[in-house]
């Protein structure tokens, strides 16, 4: 018995914001956002809409396109650096209770962008351990919550959105989610963070990220990630057909992608319409293959992020939805 990917499922909020909104409130143009991350648009939540409701919008599609009921859910898991709430409620209880899944284990993980890889290594183990039948994982974010929208070296580059996905069981290994690998290093935890707001210092709660330092792992890491996974499997990057690294900067992927030789054909970019959603740009940029008609059931994907903490991870995924 083995786990598989049996739907993929998305949601953008409606405002959109393009580059030139931006050079109305900060020191920066829209040539040196394309040239450096190659970002013209990102979405960005309403005030009264929070992390939890872009997640059930996701999520309520993702179990619509398994072609199951909510309550078929064994489990409910998001990965997000938003939390509607600080520590506790978890937005996935939130959003378990908005889906009407109650009796059932619901929590969250804190791995920032490399999120929605940890989710699928936890859905892998818990499906085939036998422990679970469908688990619903959901990588959601409302960015736009902690930014400092003064500081022009992150504001840009960010964005809201959700991604979904079911996973449950298969007996066909060729269908399943073939290996998942998930690593860490706390010593680099400065280089992206969020404070605690505290009202002595003023200190805001707003992403603090050192971009040009995490520029350089990012590229070495997410290579070594992706060299490793492929070897393991005895798979070369030819026997890919969609690459969906992490949407974080069109340079670090072009990067990552020419090192080791993936075709543009292979390469799956939504970073231009939608820059980094964090935990939600894997399953944002999986379901807009799977919206464009392009992804059908058995096609093999590797997925590759990078985040704070640091963390880092790549999965082999094959497709067990329906086309
Ligand atoms: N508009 C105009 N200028 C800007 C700017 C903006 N929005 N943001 C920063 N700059 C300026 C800087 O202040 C700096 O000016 P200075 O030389 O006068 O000090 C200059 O541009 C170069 O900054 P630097 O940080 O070296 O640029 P960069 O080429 O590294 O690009 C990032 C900046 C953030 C786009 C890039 O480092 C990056 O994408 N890093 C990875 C971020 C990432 O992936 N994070 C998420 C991990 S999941």
């Amino acid at each position: 018995m083995f786990a598989s990917l049996k739907s993929i499922a998305s949601f953008v909020p409606s405002r959109c914001v393009n580059n030139f909104d931006f050079e109305k409130s900060i020191d920066t143009t829209h040539e040196w956002i394309v040239e450096r991350t190659g970002i013209y648009t990102r979405h960005f939540a309403e005030d009264k809409q929070f992390t939890s409701d872009l997640a059930v919008e996701a999520g309520k599609k993702a179990i619509d396109r398994a072609g199951i009921k909510n309550s078929d859910i064994d489990m409910v898991i998001v990965a997000t650096l938003s939390p509607d709430f600080l520590g506790m409620p978890s937005t996935a209880c939130v959003v378990a209770s908005k889906l009407g899944i109650t009796d059932k284990p619901a929590f969250d993980i804190s791995a920032a962008c490399t999120g929605f890889i940890y989710l699928l290594s936890i859905a892998k183990s818990f499906i085939e351990s036998g422990a679970c039948k469908n688990i619903l994982i959901i990588g959601s974010e409302k960015i736009s919550s902690i930014l400092d929208f003064n500081d022009r070296s992150t504001c840009v580059l960010f964005g809201d959105g959700a991604g979904a996905a079911v996973i449950g069981v298969t007996k066909d290994k060729e269908k399943s989610i073939l290996d998942v690998h998930v690593s860490s290093n706390g010593d680099y935890a400065n280089l992206l963070y969020t404070p605690i707001a505290d009202s002595k210092s003023a200190v805001k709660q707003c992403l603090n990220m050192r971009g040009n330092e995490i520029f350089k792992i990012a590229v070495k890491t997410l290579t070594n990630d992706v060299e490793m996974i492929l070897n393991k499997n005895n798979l070369s990057s030819k026997d890919i057909l969609f690459f969906i690294p992490h949407q974080a900067n069109l340079r670090i992927i072009s990067a990552v992608a020419e090192r080791l030789s993936f075709q543009k054909e292979q390469i799956v970019l939504t970073v231009q319409k939608y820059g980094n959603t964090s935990a939600a740009s894997i399953p944002m940029a999986m379901n807009d293959v799977y919206e464009s008609g392009k992804l059908k059931n058995g096609d093999l994907m590797l997925l590759d992020a990078f985040g704070g903490g640091l963390t880092w991870g790549s999965a082999l995924v094959a497709f067990d939805g329906i086309s």
